[in-house]
């Protein structure tokens, strides 16, 4: 089982586009265990970015991440890292799949609507970035028995 960072960025809600792309998390049958509505600061920006500062992209990127409300959640289930980077599609919308959240409604490769953490250590470290650890309600759905079989 495991856990990632999943985030609406703020274009995503600019374009009122969270209740899809949160429907398309539901419907694949993972599990929202964290969820809120923040704004991220620069200083929460240059964390969580930390491997792109300095790029020249960066100050972009910053000011794009900062400028409205973003939803952050936490999504599990049996290899959630990559089920949900392979729904989001590749980093530019432009090149990502058909079918992909980016593929279906991003133009861009700066605002493609989500972020999804690329690796187990980067969910770990993105995860205690945006959520205390009491913000995060692992349960189990009264549908659990049909999303999956017990030993998957
Ligand atoms: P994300 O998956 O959140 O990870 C880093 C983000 O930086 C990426 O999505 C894009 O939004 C952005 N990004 C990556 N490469 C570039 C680039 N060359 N120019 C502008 N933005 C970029």
């Amino acid at each position: 089982m495991e856990q990632t960072l999943v985030l609406l960025k703020p274009d995503c809600m600019e374009r009122r586009l969270a209740g899809r792309v949160i429907t398309r998390i539901e419907d694949k049958g993972l599990i929202i265990v964290a969820l809120k509505l923040m704004r991220v600061t620069p200083d929460l920006a240059r964390r969580h970015y930390a491997e792109h500062v300095g790029k020249d992209f960066y100050p972009g990127l910053e000011t794009f991440i900062t400028s409205g409300p973003l939803v952050a959640m936490v999504v599990e289930g049996p290899e959630a890292i990559a089920v949900i980077r392979k729904m989001a599609g590749a980093t530019n919308g432009r090149n990502a799949a058909p079918g992909t959240i980016r593929g279906d409604f991003s133009s861009s490769r700066q605002m493609n609507l989500v972020h999804a953490s690329d690796s187990p250590e980067s969910a770990e470290g993105e995860i205690g970035i945006f959520f205390a650890p009491e913000e995060i309600l692992p349960h189990t759905p009264t549908i659990f028995p049909w999303l999956r079989a017990a030993d998957e």
